[in-house]
């Protein structure tokens, strides 16, 4: 591959992430950010803090699964908005507290609130909740991994272009 090639793939790659991000973006938040999440946050994370915001994400998804009737918390249908707000707020919450969304606070956090709401859930009840946290898992790991992938090109490309040059 020479280095125009390589000029190319990365500008696909900056695409697809920049596509990623703005399409959660524009899904996430009323107030449109353009600030994509640095990948050095400037301020330290505050761990307790963000437990702190959590609970209270964790405290607003408990009031909204409470208005809807417990014989239907095993399906995804009745309550897939409720669940959005709640992803998006651990989203929102851990960016205003200056840390990476996912964490992995953040994802124990979801877990307990999965394990709270949807342990009783069987795999007739609801295909997605049995493995709950594998496919989360894999949710949270598609980006991560895009990021990955382009800073690995990235290096890979700027040795190749020493090599070339
Ligand atoms: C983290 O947040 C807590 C609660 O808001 C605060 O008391 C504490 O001082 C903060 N710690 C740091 C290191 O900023
Ligand atoms: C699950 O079942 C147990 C035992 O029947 C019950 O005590 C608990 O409240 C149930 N949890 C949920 C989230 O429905
Ligand atoms: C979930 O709820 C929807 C809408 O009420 C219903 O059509 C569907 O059959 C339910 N699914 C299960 C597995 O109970």
């Amino acid at each position: 591959m020479d280095t125009n090639e390589c000029a190319v793939l990365k500008l696909f790659v900056i695409g697809v992430l920049v596509n990623a991000w703005m399409l959660r973006g524009l899904s996430a938040t009323d107030s449109f950010n353009m600030e994509p999440t640095p990948p050095r946050p400037r301020k330290v994370c505050n761990e307790s803090r963000l437990q702190w915001e959590m609970e209270g994400c964790g405290e607003s998804f408990k009031q909204d699964m409470a208005h809807i009737d417990p014989q239907y918390w095993c399906n995804l249908t009745h309550f897939i908005s409720e669940y959005h707000f709640f992803t998006l707020c651990t989203e929102k919450r851990s960016h205003e507290v200056n840390c990476y969304w996912p964490n992995p606070l953040v994802e124990s956090y979801i877990i307990r609130i999965h394990k709270h709401f949807f342990s009783n859930c069987t795999m007739e009840q609801v295909v997605w909740v049995d493995p709950p946290d594998d496919t989360l898992t894999i949710l949270i790991l598609i980006p991560v991994f895009l990021t990955l992938a382009m800073i690995a090109l990235v290096v890979w490309c700027s040795k190749r272009s020493d090599i070339l040059a």
